[in-house]
Protein backbone atom coordinates (compact mmCIF):
# COMPACT_ATOMS: atom_id res chain seq x y z
CA UNK A 1 0.00 0.00 0.00
CA UNK A 2 0.96 3.79 -0.73
CA UNK A 3 0.43 7.10 0.50
CA UNK A 4 -0.08 9.07 -2.42
CA UNK A 5 0.21 13.07 -1.04
CA UNK A 6 -1.30 16.53 -3.17
CA UNK A 7 0.67 19.37 -3.19
CA UNK A 8 -3.22 20.85 -0.45
CA UNK A 9 -2.37 18.11 1.99
CA UNK A 10 0.93 17.08 2.06
CA UNK A 11 1.10 17.66 5.90
CA UNK A 12 -1.97 15.28 6.74
CA UNK A 13 -0.21 12.49 3.53
CA UNK A 14 3.07 12.65 5.90
CA UNK A 15 0.71 12.14 9.34
CA UNK A 16 -1.08 8.80 7.74
CA UNK A 17 2.22 7.70 6.22
CA UNK A 18 3.76 7.52 9.89
CA UNK A 19 0.70 6.61 11.90
CA UNK A 20 -0.20 4.11 9.53
CA UNK A 21 3.12 2.76 9.04
CA UNK A 22 2.57 3.09 4.90
CA UNK A 23 5.01 4.50 2.83
CA UNK A 24 4.48 7.98 1.21
CA UNK A 25 5.29 7.59 -2.76
CA UNK A 26 7.72 9.57 -4.39
CA UNK A 27 5.84 12.37 -6.43
CA UNK A 28 6.40 15.29 -8.74
CA UNK A 29 3.85 17.84 -8.83
CA UNK A 30 5.12 20.92 -11.00
CA UNK A 31 3.50 23.73 -13.17
CA UNK A 32 4.20 24.34 -16.47
CA UNK A 33 4.45 28.25 -17.63
CA UNK A 34 0.83 28.48 -18.58
CA UNK A 35 -0.42 27.61 -15.14
CA UNK A 36 -1.24 23.84 -16.32
CA UNK A 37 0.01 20.94 -13.84
CA UNK A 38 2.55 17.75 -14.73
CA UNK A 39 2.20 15.06 -12.05
CA UNK A 40 4.20 11.70 -11.70
CA UNK A 41 4.28 8.96 -9.70
CA UNK A 42 7.93 7.55 -9.19
CA UNK A 43 7.49 5.02 -6.96
CA UNK A 44 6.24 1.63 -8.58
CA UNK A 45 3.01 1.19 -7.12
CA UNK A 46 1.84 -1.70 -9.67
CA UNK A 47 -0.69 -3.56 -7.89
CA UNK A 48 -0.84 -1.88 -4.61
CA UNK A 49 -3.77 -0.55 -3.20
CA UNK A 50 -3.58 3.43 -2.97
CA UNK A 51 -5.00 6.07 -0.72
CA UNK A 52 -4.52 9.37 -2.50
CA UNK A 53 -4.65 12.95 0.04
CA UNK A 54 -5.85 15.43 -1.93
CA UNK A 55 -8.39 18.96 -0.44
CA UNK A 56 -10.47 19.68 -3.35
CA UNK A 57 -10.11 24.04 -2.81
CA UNK A 58 -9.01 25.64 -4.24
CA UNK A 59 -9.87 24.65 -8.00
CA UNK A 60 -6.19 23.98 -9.11
CA UNK A 61 -6.17 21.02 -6.61
CA UNK A 62 -9.14 19.26 -8.10
CA UNK A 63 -7.30 18.77 -11.38
CA UNK A 64 -4.27 17.75 -9.69
CA UNK A 65 -6.29 14.92 -7.93
CA UNK A 66 -7.64 13.54 -11.08
CA UNK A 67 -4.50 13.54 -12.56
CA UNK A 68 -2.74 11.77 -9.65
CA UNK A 69 -5.70 9.21 -9.87
CA UNK A 70 -4.94 8.93 -13.83
CA UNK A 71 -1.97 8.45 -12.84
CA UNK A 72 -2.31 5.91 -10.26
CA UNK A 73 -4.79 4.27 -12.54
CA UNK A 74 -2.29 4.25 -15.54
CA UNK A 75 0.75 2.76 -13.43
CA UNK A 76 -1.39 -0.27 -12.71
CA UNK A 77 -2.76 0.37 -9.01
CA UNK A 78 -4.62 -1.86 -7.21
CA UNK A 79 -7.52 -0.01 -5.85
CA UNK A 80 -7.52 3.76 -5.45
CA UNK A 81 -9.13 5.10 -2.42
CA UNK A 82 -9.71 9.06 -2.36
CA UNK A 83 -9.08 10.60 0.97
CA UNK A 84 -10.34 14.59 0.61
CA UNK A 85 -9.98 16.62 4.24
CA UNK A 86 -12.32 19.54 2.51
CA UNK A 87 -14.57 18.58 0.13
CA UNK A 88 -15.20 21.73 -1.87
CA UNK A 89 -18.74 22.63 -3.98
CA UNK A 90 -20.78 21.17 -1.35
CA UNK A 91 -22.92 24.31 -0.22
CA UNK A 92 -24.29 24.06 -3.75
CA UNK A 93 -25.84 20.97 -2.90
CA UNK A 94 -29.01 21.73 -4.30
CA UNK A 95 -31.00 24.03 -7.56
CA UNK A 96 -31.29 26.78 -4.99
CA UNK A 97 -32.79 28.89 -8.66
CA UNK A 98 -34.02 27.26 -11.96
CA UNK A 99 -30.90 27.36 -14.46
CA UNK A 100 -27.88 26.35 -12.08
CA UNK A 101 -26.26 22.79 -11.74
CA UNK A 102 -26.00 20.53 -8.97
CA UNK A 103 -21.73 21.46 -8.39
CA UNK A 104 -21.61 19.36 -5.21
CA UNK A 105 -23.39 16.37 -7.55
CA UNK A 106 -20.53 17.20 -10.61
CA UNK A 107 -17.40 17.17 -8.67
CA UNK A 108 -18.32 13.79 -7.04
CA UNK A 109 -18.34 12.55 -10.02
CA UNK A 110 -15.65 13.44 -11.32
CA UNK A 111 -13.86 12.81 -7.70
CA UNK A 112 -15.11 9.48 -7.85
CA UNK A 113 -13.49 8.44 -11.58
CA UNK A 114 -11.35 5.60 -11.19
CA UNK A 115 -11.43 5.23 -7.17
CA UNK A 116 -13.28 2.63 -5.21
CA UNK A 117 -13.94 4.46 -2.54
CA UNK A 118 -13.44 8.33 -1.15
CA UNK A 119 -13.28 10.08 2.93
CA UNK A 120 -13.69 13.23 3.43
CA UNK A 121 -14.35 15.49 6.69
CA UNK A 122 -17.24 17.25 8.12
CA UNK A 123 -18.93 17.79 5.07
CA UNK A 124 -21.14 21.11 4.21
CA UNK A 125 -24.24 18.14 4.13
CA UNK A 126 -23.92 14.43 4.75
CA UNK A 127 -26.45 13.81 2.10
CA UNK A 128 -24.20 14.65 -0.71
CA UNK A 129 -22.28 11.53 0.13
CA UNK A 130 -25.16 10.17 -2.13
CA UNK A 131 -24.13 12.06 -5.09
CA UNK A 132 -21.09 9.96 -5.30
CA UNK A 133 -21.50 6.62 -7.11
CA UNK A 134 -18.58 5.11 -5.11
CA UNK A 135 -18.75 3.73 -1.69
CA UNK A 136 -18.40 7.08 0.15
CA UNK A 137 -17.88 8.04 3.47
CA UNK A 138 -17.02 10.63 6.15
CA UNK A 139 -15.86 11.75 10.01
CA UNK A 140 -16.10 14.18 12.13
CA UNK A 141 -13.10 16.42 13.16
CA UNK A 142 -15.72 17.69 16.23
CA UNK A 143 -13.79 15.64 19.45
CA UNK A 144 -10.74 16.88 18.01
CA UNK A 145 -12.17 20.80 18.33
CA UNK A 146 -13.73 20.14 21.17
CA UNK A 147 -10.47 18.60 23.15
CA UNK A 148 -8.69 22.12 21.64
CA UNK A 149 -11.59 24.54 22.66
CA UNK A 150 -11.61 22.29 25.97
CA UNK A 151 -8.69 24.20 27.13
CA UNK A 152 -9.53 27.51 26.38
CA UNK A 153 -12.66 27.23 29.55
CA UNK A 154 -14.95 27.52 27.20
CA UNK A 155 -18.36 28.47 28.84
CA UNK A 156 -21.11 27.88 26.15
CA UNK A 157 -20.32 26.42 22.49
CA UNK A 158 -23.16 28.50 20.01
CA UNK A 159 -23.84 26.97 16.52
CA UNK A 160 -24.11 30.71 13.96
CA UNK A 161 -27.57 29.01 12.90
CA UNK A 162 -30.23 26.45 13.92
CA UNK A 163 -28.85 24.24 11.10
CA UNK A 164 -25.35 23.67 12.84
CA UNK A 165 -26.80 23.43 16.16
CA UNK A 166 -25.84 19.26 16.19
CA UNK A 167 -22.46 20.37 16.01
CA UNK A 168 -22.68 22.90 18.99
CA UNK A 169 -24.35 20.03 20.69
CA UNK A 170 -21.84 17.78 19.87
CA UNK A 171 -18.77 19.72 21.09
CA UNK A 172 -20.31 21.17 24.48
CA UNK A 173 -21.32 17.59 25.55
CA UNK A 174 -17.26 17.26 25.12
CA UNK A 175 -16.59 20.17 26.65
CA UNK A 176 -19.25 19.77 29.68
CA UNK A 177 -21.21 22.99 29.23
CA UNK A 178 -24.32 24.98 27.69
CA UNK A 179 -24.37 24.80 24.21
CA UNK A 180 -27.36 27.23 22.11
CA UNK A 181 -27.52 29.19 18.54
CA UNK A 182 -28.11 32.18 16.66
CA UNK A 183 -30.53 33.17 14.33
CA UNK A 184 -28.93 33.61 11.31
CA UNK A 185 -30.40 34.72 7.19
CA UNK A 186 -28.21 34.65 4.33
CA UNK A 187 -28.27 37.37 2.42
CA UNK A 188 -26.30 36.93 -0.34
CA UNK A 189 -22.78 35.01 -0.93
CA UNK A 190 -20.75 37.40 1.44
CA UNK A 191 -23.59 38.85 3.79
CA UNK A 192 -25.46 37.06 6.52
CA UNK A 193 -27.72 38.98 9.36
CA UNK A 194 -27.40 37.74 13.03
CA UNK A 195 -30.64 38.54 14.56
CA UNK A 196 -30.51 39.16 18.33
CA UNK A 197 -31.25 36.67 20.80
CA UNK A 198 -30.68 36.77 24.44
CA UNK A 199 -28.03 34.09 25.44
CA UNK A 200 -26.82 34.71 28.68
CA UNK A 201 -23.69 35.59 27.75
CA UNK A 202 -22.49 38.34 30.22
CA UNK A 203 -19.25 37.55 31.56
CA UNK A 204 -19.31 34.40 29.99
CA UNK A 205 -16.35 33.00 27.31
CA UNK A 206 -17.74 31.70 24.17
CA UNK A 207 -16.86 29.02 21.25
CA UNK A 208 -19.09 29.53 17.90
CA UNK A 209 -18.35 26.79 15.96
CA UNK A 210 -19.04 26.17 12.39
CA UNK A 211 -18.33 23.54 9.60
CA UNK A 212 -16.74 26.39 7.16
CA UNK A 213 -15.11 29.83 7.52
CA UNK A 214 -15.05 31.74 4.13
CA UNK A 215 -15.71 35.48 4.32
CA UNK A 216 -16.14 34.96 7.60
CA UNK A 217 -19.43 37.34 7.79
CA UNK A 218 -21.25 34.58 9.93
CA UNK A 219 -18.19 34.96 12.68
CA UNK A 220 -18.15 38.60 12.62
CA UNK A 221 -21.76 39.38 12.89
CA UNK A 222 -21.89 36.51 15.46
CA UNK A 223 -19.06 38.02 17.46
CA UNK A 224 -20.84 41.20 17.41
CA UNK A 225 -23.86 40.55 18.20
CA UNK A 226 -22.26 38.20 21.23
CA UNK A 227 -20.30 41.44 22.32
CA UNK A 228 -23.44 43.37 22.88
CA UNK A 229 -24.41 41.00 25.30
CA UNK A 230 -21.12 41.81 27.87
CA UNK A 231 -19.38 37.96 26.71
CA UNK A 232 -16.15 37.52 27.97
CA UNK A 233 -13.84 35.90 25.47
CA UNK A 234 -14.87 34.79 22.10
CA UNK A 235 -13.36 32.11 20.04
CA UNK A 236 -14.37 30.88 16.60
CA UNK A 237 -13.92 27.75 15.41
CA UNK A 238 -14.48 25.26 12.14
CA UNK A 239 -13.29 22.51 10.66
CA UNK A 240 -12.67 24.25 7.37
CA UNK A 241 -10.87 27.48 7.11
CA UNK A 242 -11.27 28.50 3.83
CA UNK A 243 -10.95 32.35 5.05
CA UNK A 244 -11.69 34.42 1.84
CA UNK A 245 -10.45 37.83 1.24
CA UNK A 246 -10.38 39.62 4.46
CA UNK A 247 -12.02 37.37 6.38
CA UNK A 248 -9.19 37.37 9.33
CA UNK A 249 -8.74 41.10 9.46
CA UNK A 250 -13.44 41.49 9.86
CA UNK A 251 -12.90 38.66 12.27
CA UNK A 252 -10.31 40.44 14.63
CA UNK A 253 -11.99 44.06 14.29
CA UNK A 254 -14.99 42.09 15.42
CA UNK A 255 -13.41 41.39 18.65
CA UNK A 256 -12.40 37.92 17.90
CA UNK A 257 -10.12 36.35 21.28
CA UNK A 258 -8.95 33.40 18.85
CA UNK A 259 -9.16 32.12 15.40
CA UNK A 260 -9.15 28.00 15.16
CA UNK A 261 -9.39 25.84 12.65
CA UNK A 262 -8.04 21.83 11.44
CA UNK A 263 -5.58 21.07 8.75
CA UNK A 264 -8.26 20.27 6.36
CA UNK A 265 -7.00 23.46 4.35
CA UNK A 266 -3.93 24.85 5.64
CA UNK A 267 -3.65 28.24 7.64
CA UNK A 268 -1.55 30.03 10.43
CA UNK A 269 -4.76 28.84 12.43
CA UNK A 270 -4.84 25.11 11.73
CA UNK A 271 -4.44 24.04 15.27
CA UNK A 272 -6.45 20.89 15.18
CA UNK A 273 -4.89 17.80 13.22
CA UNK A 274 -7.85 15.85 11.49
CA UNK A 275 -5.76 12.79 10.86
CA UNK A 276 -7.04 10.54 13.82
CA UNK A 277 -10.52 10.82 12.46
CA UNK A 278 -9.50 10.00 9.00
CA UNK A 279 -7.56 7.17 10.28
CA UNK A 280 -10.24 5.90 12.88
CA UNK A 281 -12.40 5.13 9.75
CA UNK A 282 -9.83 4.09 7.41
CA UNK A 283 -9.56 1.27 10.30
CA UNK A 284 -13.05 0.82 10.61
CA UNK A 285 -13.98 -2.52 9.89
CA UNK A 286 -17.44 -2.34 8.02
CA UNK A 287 -15.34 -0.36 5.34
C1 LIG B 1 -23.05 27.75 5.59
O1 LIG B 1 -24.13 27.16 5.73
C2 LIG B 1 -21.81 27.28 6.24
O2 LIG B 1 -22.08 26.35 7.25
C3 LIG B 1 -21.02 28.44 6.84
O3 LIG B 1 -21.82 29.05 7.86
C4 LIG B 1 -20.71 29.47 5.79
O4 LIG B 1 -20.11 28.88 4.68
C5 LIG B 1 -19.82 30.55 6.34
O5 LIG B 1 -19.62 31.50 5.34
P1 LIG B 1 -19.04 32.93 5.65
O6 LIG B 1 -17.80 32.75 6.44
O7 LIG B 1 -18.77 33.50 4.26
O8 LIG B 1 -20.09 33.71 6.37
Amino acid sequence: MYIIGGSASLSISKDLSNQLQVPLAETIAERFPDGEIYVRILDDISGDDVIIVQTTYPDKNIIELLLLKEASRESGAKSITVVAPYFGYARQDKKFQNGEPISAKLMAQLVSISAKKILTVDPHKEHILNFFPINAQSCTAIPELATFLKKKNVDMVLAPDKGALARAKQTSRIIDCDFDFMEKTRIDGSTVEIKPKNLETKGNNVAIIDDIISTGDTMAKSILELKKQGTNKIFVSCTHGLFAGDAIKNLKNAGCDEIISTDTIISEFSKVKVTPCIIKKLKTKSN
